[in-house]
């Protein structure tokens, strides 16, 4: 599998910090945020990877990451020439992924990597999601799920959430999503949903939801970007002292 690390749009929730600087390119602790999503492929076993980011940046993630072999990985790069979302950013994946599954990651997203669940990657018919309870579920993709636990559907930041499960931004997904991309329409904010994208795999029986035990944040608000530093802090403390 390949893995395409989404590191675009205008990180407006961490002005004035993203005036200047990407988002991605934003300390979380000891790094800048984008080589935590980066370790996270890693850990899942997939070193071959695009990086889509904003004309205005992809020199920097360039002069940062080069190749990446210095990390063990390979990466390609590609622009977004408009912040249009993440599925519009999905797209400029297809070439890349030959035919084959992709993993996706969002840049600013944080995951305690030892403890993502295992998936199997040989359905290649279907998608997966991976869920984790939160306190603050209005800020992300929730999940409606049945008394089973089975996910219904997923609504994107709504205001009253139906569940207290995030959909964090890690995603499988199979060669025909870009097919399907293509037939949606930009949402009440301007931008190709990747949460349209997820229903169409939950509509059709495509869909393989996991939740997750271990930690997870994103870090593109300054509270959830703390959250995410202090967490990676006291693990290498732990590390340190153990
Ligand atoms: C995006 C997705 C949302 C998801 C979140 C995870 O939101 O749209 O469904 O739960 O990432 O970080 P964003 O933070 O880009 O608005």
């Amino acid at each position: 599998m390949r893995g395409v690390i989404l590191a675009g749009g205008t990180g407006s929730r961490l002005h004035p910090c993203t005036h200047v600087t990407n988002k991605h390119l934003l300390p979380v602790y000891d790094k800048p945020m984008i080589f935590h999503p980066i370790e996270t492929l890693k850990t899942l076993g997939v070193t071959d990877i695009l990086i889509v980011t904003g004309g205005n940046s992809i020199g920097d993630f360039m002069q940062l990451l080069g190749s990446g072999e210095n990390l063990g990985v390979k990466f390609t790069y590609k622009i977004q020439d408009k912040p249009m979302g993440i599925a519009h950013a999905l797209l400029l994946a297809e070439d890349f992924s030959k035919g084959d599954k992709v993993v996706v990651v969002l840049g600013d997203n944080v995951f305690d990597n030892a403890k993502i669940p295992t998936f199997s990657a040989a359905d290649n018919d279907k998608a997966v999601i991976f869920m984790k309870e939160v306190d603050d579920p209005e800020r992300f993709g929730v999940a409606t799920v049945d008394e089973v636990g089975q996910v219904l559907g997923i609504e994107e930041k709504p205001k009253q959430p139906k569940s207290n499960y995030a959909v964090t931004g890690l995603y499988v997904y199979p060669p025909d999503v870009y097919e399907f991309i293509r037939t949606l329409a930009p949402s009440a904010r301007g931008e190709l949903e990747i949460t349209d994208v997820n229903n169409f795999y939950i509509k059709n029986g495509r869909m393989c939801a996991v939740k997750l035990d271990g930690f997870w944040s994103d870090a593109g608000t300054f509270p959830s970007l703390m959250r995410a530093s202090n967490f990676l802090w006291s693990k290498a403390e732990d590390a340190r002292n153990s």
